[in-house]
Formats: structure tokens, C-alpha cells, sequence
């Protein structure tokens, strides 16, 4: 959208009442957590992007990986008065700020203009959407189901990419013979649990939901859920003792580096192999989860905007942005994400990128798109933090994993 297209939107929107004021600011200061170096990339894209409108960019990195510290810098920064102009939220955080604090701007004005109804899927549209209203502005979808594999380390641990958990653990276990770290990980409880997402949903997607979505006791704490906790150590014993507190982007420069196998992340780890000039099929290989193709779990990054005494052009200039489709293009191949809209082409995207898009919608339109877990877009922070204290605990061996199914149950029950 243009500047005048966005004035005249304010103009009509202030006519009709829809906004208090129309308050003009040419900066906007975004709080965000993409501060690796694919990240950093990413953001370049947005930052030019909008400089190409007269927005300028005002910076406010959090970093830590998931959002979680981004996240307590926000509030504070809402309780002391200075609310950023915009800020990435995911999931259910966005659904809690919306119904906690009210002070989320309306962005129906431009969503309407625009037509985000018609583009958005309604497994998005759950989150950006508050009684009805438009409060966020989907950049992408990403998804954590996926493993990324160093290429030559692959083709010496036979050459086979895995397809189901047996052989998972036979490529693991020649990646051991080889003399590298099989699974490159960083002991965060974000990270744990990004890896525990795909595990609980490799024993099922029923279970998954029940798990996670539903939060049902018997899925919690039965069978299923010790049998995800005994794979969950068995993966623990392919990871390196300096795991503790690493970041995940280091993680990923080990499988870029060739001293780990692979690792288990989300597809913004990609964005960390192209950073490093890297190319999927030839250097690496991006595969789902064994046991979990046609499935997908998902979160998205949304840009929701905090309302300083009415919508601001500079607002309403970075939600089109955002949103438009020939950005949401070059963002997204950059971000290792995939586009937040429906009708965007593929055509910029590798291999990886591709196969992204293709899963996405296929597991849109066959109900196995699942909200992850481990990013917020299956239950609430309080649930979500319960699960990660219980999932690093026994990753780092205080609970054996019956004793950690059964203290799942009560912590995610004491936490609702
Ligand atoms: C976000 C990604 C981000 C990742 C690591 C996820 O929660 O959705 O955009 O790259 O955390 O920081």
C-alpha cells in the first residue's frame, strides 16, 4: 500500500470513527527476538522494505531465542508507559494481550482495505483475530517438525535420509561411529521442547492433540507420553556435554561446520544455512521429523500494534507492508518460513522452501496442522512454561521418564 493509499484509509477511517486520532509518526520502533544472523538478515528486508515507504526503523532486539525474555521486556515496558510501536508476538500471547490489556490497535481499517479475510487460513486468522476484529498482522509460518542435515555427514552414515524413528536412530548411531556430535542442540527450555513437539507428534497426531491442544490427563500422563519421554533420552545421549545454555543458532553452525549430524529446530534454522552461503541438497538436506511427514506443526510470527491514543500512519503503513504479498515473498525466503497468505508463489523459494509451502497447505486441507507447543500456538504461556520446566528437568536426567509423565500431569493441571 502507498502512503497516499494508507492516508486516504486514515482519512475515511477517522470519517466514519473508526480511529481517535490519526496521529502521524514516520518511525516505528518494532520490538522482535530475530537477532541471529539469518534473523538479523530477515529483518534487513523488512527494515528496507519499509525505509522504501519513508518508515524509518527505530530497533528494539530482544534476544533469546522462542521470545520468552522479548516477551518480559514487553510488559515491563507496557507497565512503565512506553509501549513500543510494534512488537512480534506469537500465538496465544497475542490472544492474552488482547484479552488482558486491551491495548492492541484495531487494524480492521486496513485488513478490510486489503482483504485479509480472503488470503489468511483460519488457523492463522485464530490468532490475529480478537472478537472479531483484526489486532495482528501475520509475516509468515514457520513450523518446528523439521530436522536439517549436514549433507556429506549424511552421505557417510549411508547416505540414507531417515523416514521413521528405527532409522532415526540407526543414522545417529553411525553419525557416533563417525566421530561427530550426532544432534547439535543448545540445552534451552525452548529448545527441549521444539524437540519434544516432534516427538510426541511422531507417536501420533491424535496424541499430539490430546496432549497438547485438548490437554487431556490420560494423554498426559500414559503410556504414549513415557514412551515420548524414553525417546527423548535416547536422543539425549547423542548430544554433547557443552550442550548446556547453548544458543540455537550455534547449534546450527555445528551441523553447517560438519562437526554435528543434525539438528532438530524449526525452519528458521534454515535461515542460518543460507546466511552461511550454504545450499539445501548440496550442503544440507531439510527432511520432516521421521514419523511425522503430512503433518505439521505450526506457529507464526504476527506484528501486533500497541494503540497510542489512536492508529498512527506509520502503523497502519507497516501492517500493509507486512501483509503484502510480493513481500511476504522475499521475507519469507529469506526467513526460512513460509508465507502467511494463501495465494503467494513459490516460485522464489528452494527446494526446502517449497516443500514448506506444499506441506503447509496440504496439511491444512487434510486437518493435520497442528499449533506447536513449544512456540505458543497450542495453549497458554502458564501451560507452555509448566511443560518446559518438566521437559528440560528430565532431559537433563531429574526425572526418569515415568516419574516425568506423571509430574506433566500435575504441572500442567496446576497451571490452567
Ligand atoms: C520464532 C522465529 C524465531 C525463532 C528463534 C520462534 O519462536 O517464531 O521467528 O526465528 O523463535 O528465535
Amino acid at each position: 500500500m502507498t502512503g497516499k493509499r494508507v492516508s486516504k484509509l486514515l482519512a475515511s477511517a477517522a470519517v466514519f470513527g473508526v480511529f481517535a486520532t490519526s496521529a502521524v509518526a514516520e518511525d516505528v520502533e518494532v520490538l522482535h527476538w530475530w537477532t541471529s544472523g539469518g534473523e538479523a538478515a530477515a529483518v534487513g528486508v523488512l527494515k528496507e522494505d519499509l525505509q522504501g515507504q519513508g518508515v524509518g526503523w527505530l530497533d528494539m532486539p530482544v534476544a533469546g531465542g522462542g521470545g520468552s525474555d522479548a516477551m518480559t521486556v514487553l510488559r515491563a515496558r507496557v507497565v512503565a508507559g512506553d509501549a513500543p510501536t510494534a512488537a512480534q508476538m506469537l500465538g496465544f500471547d497475542i490472544k492474552d494481550w488482547a484479552e488482558s490489556t486491551g491495548k492492541l490497535a484495531d487494524l480492521n481499517a486496513v485488513a478490510d482495505e486489503e482483504g485479509w479475510d480472503d488470503v489468511v487460513p483460519a488457523a492463522l486468522q485464530e490468532f490475529s483475530k480478537h472478537d472479531g476484529k483484526w489486532i495482528a498482522a501475520p509475516v509468515n509460518v514457520h513450523s518446528t517438525n523439521w530436522v536439517w542435515i549436514n549433507k556429506s555427514a549424511l552421505d557417510a552414515a549411508g547416505g540414507k535420509a531417515p523416514e521413521n524413528w528405527e532409522e532415526l536412530i540407526t543414522v545417529l548411531d553411525a553419525m557416533q561411529a563417525n566421530g561427530i556430535t550426532p544432534l547439535a542442540h543448545g540445552g534451552q527450555a525452548w529448545q527441549d521442547a521444539t524437540i519434544f513437539d516432534a516427538v510426541v507428534l511422531g507417536l501420533g497426531a491424535d496424541f499430539y492433540k490430546a496432549a497438547f491442544i485438548d490437554m487431556d490427563e490420560g494423554a498426559l500422563g500414559g503410556e504414549q507420553m513415557v514412551e515420548a519421554f524414553n525417546r527423548m533420552e535416547k536422543l539425549r545421549s547423542y548430544v554433547d556435554d557443552n550442550f548446556s545454555g547453548r544458543d540455537w543458532n550455534l547449534a546450527s553452525a555445528m551441523v553447517i561446520e560438519g562437526t554435528g549430524g543434525m539438528q532438530m529446530m524449526g525452519d528458521w534454522a534454515k535461515g542460518e544455512f543460507l546466511n552461511a552461503g550454504q545450499t539445501p541438497g548440496e550442503d544440507f538436506i531439510c527432511i520432516r521429523f521421521p514419523g511425522t511427514q503430512g503433518l505439521v506443526t505450526f506457529n507464526s510470527d504476527q506484528f501486533v500494534m500497541f494503540d497510542q491514543g489512536g492508529a498512527s500512519e506509520a502503523q497502519f503503513a507497516m501492517a500493509a507492508s507486512v501483509m503484502n504479498p510480493t513481500f511476504q515473498s522475499a521475507f519469507n525466503v529469506v526467513k526460512g518460513s513460509v508465507p502467511a497468505r494463501t495465494d503467494v508463489s513459490d516460485a522464489d523459494f528452494d527446494d526446502c522452501g517449497k516443500k514448506g509451502m506444499a506441506d503447509f497447505a496440504e496439511a491444512n486441507a487434510g486437518g493435520g496442522l497442528y499449533g506447536s507447543m513449544a512456540h505458543g500456538h497450542a495453549n497458554p504461556a502458564s501451560v507452555k512454561n509448566a511443560i518446559y520446566d518438566v521437559v528440560t528437568a528430565h532431559f537433563n536426567g531429574e526425572y526418569d521418564a515415568a516419574t516425568a509423565a506423571e509430574e506433566l500431569v500435575n504441572a500442567v493441571l496446576a497451571a490452567q
